[in-house]
């Protein structure tokens, strides 16, 4: 009785999801997978993504598990990423690629407990087993009235035998799929709708009105709260990185954690056991983030490292780093290590001038000590350099302040009059690092495309040379001699118009 009235209200109310209508083991199992402790919603986009990357269980035994762990990420709770890569290794190298199906040789799949060998086998092979989860074990205690605590062994068994009795002979896998839909939609924690329930009739919690206090279940043991510090450390437009080895997120890829962390010197002591000088260069805040039997509540440091050697983990890239299968946990650390090696571009009001002189006036003897004569060099002092950035103000042009982390590490003038970039200057903290090309590639999409642009540049700095062919931009042998001393002189580049796009 309870599973006709329970099937017909299924072929009309199932909910259409992704991963229905098929009759595929590999399918279903890495659904089921997936759904362990995650929302339909969710799941939902990450199934359809993991099937493309890999469509049969071969393609799944065959990648490499970082492949695998990179597929997964953001869904949380990773062994089951890493268990699903052996078990589809076990099928494709012991069963030939074809699911057993048997409960018992599901079962001994890595990764496979009572609830999913049980899903797999009546949802693919119409097997009569009911996949006891949260949902199942809801209804089931508020049809039959079991108001003792659920996660006690006599009672789940006994709620495994109540299932066993309501299964019916055929259609084993709906009945499972109808109790979780039911579960997640009418007879849902809290409050139920039972008016809309195809069980009402049968349904000891609704005659006797205790449905909402249904089912029973001890207090959780609240997570424990761990202190935990992440340094950032960067070194060049690099981050440090490494792969944990803890159990706890094993084998993904985290900045450097500190557990149980109190003072600074506890990160320092932990830089010093992974060969790494590195100075602290700002606190960055809080961020906490809660997993099933513990909460991290982290605190985020940005130390500078003096160079990329280790012993542990490696430097990264940002464009590295996206490749890399990063945990949720790290999200609020990921996005502060974006921002970390990202150049920025602000446009200078007068009250930054003197700061910004200064910078110039540095970066500026940095790039011409080696050519220009000392009577040359000492005319270009902050004060100079100062009246040079208002007589630039003056004249409409932009002045930019170029930041990375916390620093002001160059400047950048343009000229939207004359289509031109006017100066761009780098302090060695921000040489080598990306800046120079970020900021070429800033003035390319600032200034004007459709007419030709000019750079003028020191004729000796072959890298800035090299770096403004990248850009396209070319030499047209115009020289100014600046000292007359050194003949230091400077040149410009052009770099034609592009043309208007047509659409
Ligand atoms: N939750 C876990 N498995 C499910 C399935 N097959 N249908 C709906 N919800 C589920």
């Amino acid at each position: 009785m309870l599973s006709s009235f329970l099937l017909a209200w299924y072929d009309v109310h199932r909910r259409v999801l992704p991963f229905r209508g098929t009759k595929d083991p590999y399918r279903i199992w890495v659904s089921e997978i997936m759904l362990q402790q995650t929302r339909t919603e969710t799941v939902a986009g990450y199934y359809t993504r993991f099937l493309e990357r890999f469509p049969d269980v071969f393609a799944l035994a065959n990648a490499p598990e970082q492949d695998v762990l990179k597929c997964w990420e953001g869904l949380g709770y990773y062994s089951r990423a890493r268990n699903l890569h052996k078990a589809a290794q076990v099928v494709a190298n012991q069963y030939d690629g074809q699911f057993p199906a048997s409960l018992e040789a599901l079962r001994a799949l890595p990764g496979v407990g009572d609830y999913t060998a049980a899903a797999v086998a009546s949802i693919a092979f119409d097997l009569p087993s009911p996949a006891m989860d949260g949902n199942l074990t809801r209804v089931l205690t508020r049809v039959h009235g079991v108001r003792e605590d659920v996660d006690t062994p006599t009672v789940k068994r006994r709620l495994l035998a109540l299932a066993q009795e309501d299964m019916p002979q055929t259609r084993c896998g709906d009945f499972n799929q109808a109790l979780m839909d039911l579960g997640a939609t009418v007879c849902v924690p809290g409050t139920p709708d039972c008016e809309a329930c195809p069980l009402r009739p049968l349904c000891d919690a609704y005659a006797q009105g205790d449905a909402e206090d249904l089912p029973v279940k001890a207090a959780a043991k609240p997570p424990k709260e761990i202190s935990m510090a992440v340094a950032l450390i960067t070194c060049r437009g690099t981050v440090w990185m490494t792969q944990r080895k803890e159990a706890l997120l094993n084998n993904l890829w985290v900045y450097q954690l500190t557990e149980g962390y109190e003072t600074q010197a506890d990160i320092d002591k932990a830089l010093a056991a992974l060969g790494i000088r590195a100075s602290c260069a700002a606190d960055l805040g809080s961020a906490r983030h809660v997993f099933t039997h513990r909460v991290w509540n982290m605190h985020l440091f940005h130390y500078e490292a003096e160079e990329t050697r280790c012993r542990e983990g490696r430097f990264v890239t940002l464009r590295e780093m996206t490749a890399l299968p990063i945990p949720t946990a790290m999200k609020a650390a990921r996005e502060q290590v974006v921002r970390l090696l990202t150049p920025r571009f602000e446009l200078a009001q007068e009250a930054m001038l003197p700061a910004l002189s200064a910078v110039w006036a540095e970066s500026w003897k940095d790039s011409h000590t080696a050519f220009c004569s000392a009577e040359f060099l000492q005319k270009h002092t902050p004060a100079y350099m100062e009246e040079k950035l208002r007589a630039h103000l003056n004249a409409g042009r932009q002045v930019y302040a170029v930041g990375l982390a916390e620093k002001t590490v160059g400047v950048m003038i343009l000229d939207p009059w004359a289509n031109e970039l006017n100066a761009l200057y780098l302090l060695p903290d921000g040489q080598g690092r990306g800046v120079g090309k970020a900021a070429v590639q800033f003035a390319v999409e600032t200034l004007e495309k459709a007419r030709p642009m000019r750079v003028t540049v020191l004729q000796n700095n072959q890298r800035a040379i090299a770096l403004y062919h990248q850009f396209g931009f070319t030499q047209i042998k115009e020289v100014r001699i600046l000292d007359e001393k050194t003949g230091l002189a400077e040149e410009d580049l052009i770099r034609p118009a592009q043309g208007e796009k047509t659409t």
